[in-house]
């Protein structure tokens, strides 16, 4: 008799055990989700907020659609400012843009779509060369030539007061 309930307060035992054994468990568990969710939280909205992130940009006015040659470019240049650390610094830019004879305009960004150089107009080729790899885009800014595969960027624009503004993303 004295036997079984020395079995019995065994068992007991082994309950009160495997219990808490499983609270153990249950506590670890809940301990690393919320770690997981306490670090898992900054790190998606690390990842995605770029991509959730409207690109800047503005219009900018470059004066009258008159002063641009007609079936032929012209560079027209602006400045902008870029935040580097923690300073503001100005940068130059320029984009190429045309009016033809109906008065119906072109503006094309200068970013060569290769790797990013700046392409310049060869009035007497009449192509756009990219001094970089050689490059070569025709008038209407398709790719003839080299490693770029990929058209000239057309620029957002429009007249306003007869004068051109180009949206410019940065
Ligand atoms: S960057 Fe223009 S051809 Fe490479």
């Amino acid at each position: 008799m004295k036997k079984e309930t020395k079995q019995y307060l065994s068992l007991e035992k082994q309950s009160e055990k495997i219990d808490s054994d499983r609270r153990s468990l249950l506590k670890a568990g809940a301990l690393t989700c919320g770690a997981a969710i306490l670090t898992g939280i900054p790190l998606a909205v690390y990842v995605v907020s770029p991509a959730l992130k409207k690109a800047t940009g503005k219009w900018f006015d470059f004066g009258s659609v008159e002063d641009l040659q007609h079936n032929n470019y012209t560079m027209l240049s602006y400045e902008f400012m870029v935040k580097d650390g923690w300073q503001v610094l100005p940068q130059r830019g320029f984009v190429w843009a045309s009016v033809n004879t109906k008065g119906q305009v072109k503006v094309f960004s200068s970013t060569c779509t290769h790797l990013a150089c700046n392409v310049i107009w060869q009035e007497e080729k009449r192509v756009f060369e990219c001094p970089c790899h050689s490059g070569r885009f025709d008038a209407d800014g398709n790719p003839i030539a080299g490693p770029p595969t990929r058209p000239l960027n057309v620029l957002e624009h429009k007249k306003e007061d007869d004068n051109l503004l180009v949206y410019l993303a940065f």
